[in-house]
């Protein structure tokens, strides 16, 4: 019986290799898409039949430290100056991923103006771009965009939750409301422009090259992690701002890639969406976060028997004045289990990984944190 190979299931070698010859990768561009989750998701589509990546960043440390020698092409490209050369770029590509973002709770309210600008005003370049040539925008909103829990506890959904923050002089809810705006201007251009696109809201992501190792406790703004683990690794105290009662669910990096893929190769069942993308499983108070991560130190890394002490620090102290914390942020993730994907990576796992990468690393993470200083 005549049988189409590819009909029946069955391929052979040749018709794999004539099926992968002319296949047509769509071509995408990373714009901030050098820093902790845009270098992840480029190695992992460095070797995709199916697409190929390029990043448009100010600086492409982070991606030689730990991939070098991959298959990327890096535009340099300052979003806030370089406005024709952003142009040709999304031009040049067929679906612009926008990471580009100050996402540390420290700069919100030591620079809110840089903030807002980078953020909203430089931000809306690269989606006037994706308007203008007509390509997919895929934007990284944050969970910060539902603000405070105010004391509820359902989870947070896409298209049903509230998004409330504090007062205007909060300058904490900065971040989280030029994301807002920038999600409704997608939405709106998505109604009045014709424009295709997708927004995605990770919650906590965790995993080797968040952030920089700190060399002292007031070095720069990284987020909880790296705090910590930068104490645990300099013999100097974890601070609980507040007392650490906040609580966070935090996803392992290479879970948020898998799911940025889903939503990638499901193109009809995710344009004009909105994804929360997080681990609500991981769920843990930040007190309770210090403790394990002090314990998982002592039992793999630690050089000397010195143990890091836990202390309380108060929040306006710790971060500056206008600061206020999210008590609890859960996500709510059943859109983006449609689409096929679930997260995998438990929180000790998640915590060990990162961790060892981190002190395996140290020196070179030292040295790239004494660099951007200089
Ligand atoms: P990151 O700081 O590691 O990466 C951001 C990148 O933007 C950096 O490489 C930076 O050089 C680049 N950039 C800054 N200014 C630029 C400019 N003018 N022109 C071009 N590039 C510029 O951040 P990340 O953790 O990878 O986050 C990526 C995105 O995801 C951000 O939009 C962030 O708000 C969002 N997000 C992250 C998390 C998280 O936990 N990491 C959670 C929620 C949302
Ligand atoms: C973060 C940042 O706003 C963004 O990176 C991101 O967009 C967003 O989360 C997100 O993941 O969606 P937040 O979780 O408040 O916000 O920031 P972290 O630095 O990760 O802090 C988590 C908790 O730990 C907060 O309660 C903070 O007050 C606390 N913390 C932080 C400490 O107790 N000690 C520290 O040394 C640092």
């Amino acid at each position: 019986m005549a049988c189409n190979l590819l009909m029946c299931g069955v391929k052979s070698k040749t018709s794999v290799y004539f099926e992968r010859a002319f296949m047509v990768k769509q071509k995408i561009l990373c714009v901030g898409g050098a820093g902790f989750i845009g270098s992840h998701m480029s190695h992992k589509l460095a070797n995709s039949d199916n697409y190929s990546v390029a990043q448009a960043d100010i600086w492409s440390a982070k991606l030689k430290i730990r991939f070098e020698n991959k298959p990327f092409a890096f535009h340099h490209i300052d979003i806030s100056s370089d406005d024709d050369e952003l142009s040709a770029l999304v031009a040049d590509h067929d679906i612009i991923f926008n990471l580009a973002s100050k996402a540390s709770p420290r700069l919100y309210v030591q620079d809110p103006l840089a903030v807002a600008k980078l953020n909203l005003f430089d931000g809306s370049k690269v989606i006037d771009a994706c308007v203008k040539h007509r390509k997919k925008l895929v934007h990284f909103s944050t969970s910060e965009v539902y603000g405070k829990a105010l004391g509820s506890t359902e989870p947070f959904s896409e298209d049903l939750s509230n998004c409330v923050t504090g007062p205007i002089r909060n300058h904490r809810w900065i971040y989280s409301t030029t994301k807002q705006l920038l999600d409704r201007m997608i939405f709106a251009h998505g109604r009045q422009s014709g424009l295709k696109f997708t927004i995605v809201r990770p919650f906590n992501v965790v995993g080797p090259l968040i952030d920089h190792v700190m060399v002292g406790p007031d070095d720069g703004a990284p987020r909880v992690f790296s705090y910590f683990m930068s104490a645990l690794m300099n013999g100097e105290p974890l601070r609980l701002v507040d007392g650490g009662k906040a609580l966070r669910t935090f996803i392992h990096v290479d879970d948020l890639v898998n799911a940025l893929i889903a939503i990638l190769d499901n193109p009809a069942k995710s344009n004009g969406e909105i994804f929360n993308i997080g681990t609500p499983q991981n769920e843990i108070r930040i007190a309770d976060l210090a403790t394990l991560m002090r314990d998982i130190f002592a039992a793999n890394f630690e050089m000397s028997s010195v143990r890091s002490d836990i202390v309380t620090v108060d929040g306006q102290e710790f971060y500056g004045e206008g600061f206020e914390d999210t008590e609890r942020r859960m996500p709510n993730i059943d859109k983006i289990k449609g689409l096929g994907w679930t997260p995998r990576i438990m929180l000790k796992d998640l915590l060990e990984d990162t961790m060892r990468y981190t002190w395996e690393n140290r020196h070179r993470l030292t040295q790239e944190a004494m660099d951007a200083m200089e």
